[in-house]
């Protein structure tokens, strides 16, 4: 049954080794250029930002986790109540569950309970057009996700093998809603010419969720009897920096850029590199057990941010995104050979 993987997913996310084995972020090749004479006041950078008029105290997106089971509501609870102190905006996971199973529905009001004021992400699949209104409806959501995750799908059990008309099915949910609809993977990234489409299709954001964080081939294997193709696939997609920086030269949409990113120095180099905002999904599931644990978390990305905007001289998100940066290695020749100039962001 749906909620059973639901806990399953939480198991073994909490307890197993799932993050990609030898495939990275590509965030270790992208460089801010350090500056002696910032100019600026560390204590007065100004770290929040707007997304779709709502204003964040930081450019921070708690990535959908979960619901669906009794489990998941506390630590859907935990997220909201921190994500409500801090200001940052919170999804949740696929809201199938509630829809179908209306006595799952309290494991995703809990988080508007909790939250009254903040930006919330519903999420549903492509094929749950059906799903959309009533998603949105049980959180009181202010963005609807759509997952794509054709290799989870693939490696899943359970998975749904027929990816035909999904982009139809896309067009008639941004139609169907009135309000932003949201793309996202779940850790293969997106790539330039999938943007251009999801967009075509009236997709209103992008959060890319890149390869190098948490890898769904791995949490599938873990499921799956026979573990041949999802320990050849563990390490498959785009990995994040090279993902955000496709996503962004294509489309003109707010882009968050996720998949493995861990603080508040690499959501620098993602901003710096075009991103809006950032995502994060495992790191705060890890950190769900205590509320303090959470915010402590979100105070070390919120220094670490501030502390990489003070070293470029960067006053504001706005500025931020105007920083040189290098780009090296094989993030610059995947780059290079997709037909992106990488000096055009050494030499802004
Ligand atoms: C997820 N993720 C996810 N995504 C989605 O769109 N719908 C979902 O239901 C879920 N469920 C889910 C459960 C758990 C336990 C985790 C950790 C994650 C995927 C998540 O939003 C994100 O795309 C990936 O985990 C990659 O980001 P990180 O974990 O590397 O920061």
């Amino acid at each position: 049954m749906i909620s059973d993987r639901k806990l399953e997913h939480l198991l073994i996310c909490e307890n197993y080794d799932v993050e990609f084995k030898n495939k990275t972020t590509g965030f270790e090749d992208v460089e801010l250029i350090h500056n002696v004479l910032p100019e600026i006041d560390k204590n007065e950078i100004d770290l929040s930002t707007s997304v779709f008029g709502k204003k964040l105290d930081s450019p921070l997106f708690i990535t959908a986790i979960t619901g669906g089971h009794p489990v998941a509501k506390n630590i859907n609870k935990q997220l909201a109540i921190v994500a409500d102190e801090k200001n940052i905006a919170l999804g949740v996971g696929s809201q199938r569950a509630a829809c179908e199973y209306p006595e799952l529905e309290d494991t995703y009001t809990v988080v508007r309970d909790n939250a009254p004021d903040c930006l919330l992400v519903g999420n549903i699949g492509a094929p749950q057009l059906n799903l959309a209104e009533k998603a949105i409806e049980i959180l009181d959501a202010d963005i609807l996700a759509i997952h794509l995750n054709p290799l989870q799908e693939s490696i899943q059990p359970e998975g749904d093998l027929d990816a035909r008309g999904y982009n139809g099915l896309i067009s008639q949910i941004t139609d169907a809603v009135n309000i932003p609809v949201l793309a996202k993977e779940t850790g293969c990234g997106i790539s330039a010419e999938s943007a251009e489409m999801l967009v075509k299709s009236g997709i209103d954001f992008i959060d890319i969720e890149g390869a190098g964080g948490t890898s769904w081939a791995a949490v599938e294997t873990y499921r799956a009897e026979d573990k041949y193709l999802g320990e050849l696939f563990w390490d498959w997609g785009i990995p994040t920096a090279v993902s955000t920086v496709e996503v962004t030269n294509a489309v003109n949409v707010p882009v968050i850029s996720s998949g493995g990113i861990r603080s508040g120095l690499e959501a620098a180099k993602a901003i710096a590199l075009g991103a809006d905002a950032v995502g994060m999904a495992l790191p705060f599931l890890k950190n769900s057990n205590s509320q303090d644990h959470l915010i402590d978390f979100i105070n070390k990305f919120n220094d670490s941010l501030r502390l990489a905007m003070f070293l470029v001289g960067a006053n504001s998100i706005e500025e931020l995104k105007q920083s040189k940066i290098v780009i090296c290695g094989k993030t610059r020749e995947w780059l290079n050979e997709r037909g992106i100039n990488t000096q055009n962001y050494s030499r802004r």
